[in-house]
């Protein structure tokens, strides 16, 4: 089948196996490479993209669905002022960790803070209870969202 969608900004048209998954898509046909193929069961959120917006788990999406959507992985992100902020905020913290779902923390944060500027511990908790990292501790996460949440108020504001 043919899919036409919106690859890090770039309109993509595609032949594909319609039950073909994003993450295989993404890195083989485009070798991004951010987005891991881990569990390949939804498990481990280390193959999370942005699909419209949403911090979705690659491997869960066939092709089929990548029709008229919007993806942005880890590279495209990389290119804006809130990647910076997020990387300032691991840095900060120290929760850089061994990088293997590194695409899954960045990108469900910048989900999470698009719709929810400043979350609380329970929110952030449940944004990330899909991602299976074994560098993170619970309170080291949401004293990392909550860096990130100040650095990003204060680039976009003046004041966190
Ligand atoms: S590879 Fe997709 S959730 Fe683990
Ligand atoms: S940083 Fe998540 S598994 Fe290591």
């Amino acid at each position: 089948m043919t899919v036409e969608f919106i690859l890090n900004n770039k309109r993509i048209v595609l032949d594909a196996y319609a039950e073909t998954r994003l993450i295989d898509i993404l890195r083989s046909s485009y070798k991004l490479t951010g987005a891991k193929a881990g569990c390949l069961s939804g498990v481990c959120g280390a193959c999370i993209v942005l699909y419209n917006g949403e911090a979705v788990k690659s491997c869960l999406i066939p092709a089929f669905r990548i029709g008229g959507s919007t993806i942005l992985t880890l590279e495209g992100f990389a290119e804006t002022d809130e990647y910076c902020d997020i990387v300032a905020g691991l840095t900060a913290t120290g929760m850089e960790g061994c990088l293997y779902c590194r695409a899954g923390k960045i990108l469900t944060i910048a989900s999470l803070l698009a719709k929810n500027a400043r979350p609380n511990r329970q929110e952030i908790l449940a944004a990330f209870d899909g991602i299976r990292c074994r560098c993170t501790d619970p309170d080291s996460l949401v004293d990392t969202v909550m860096a990130v949440a100040a650095i990003r108020q204060r680039r976009l504001y003046g004041r966190s």
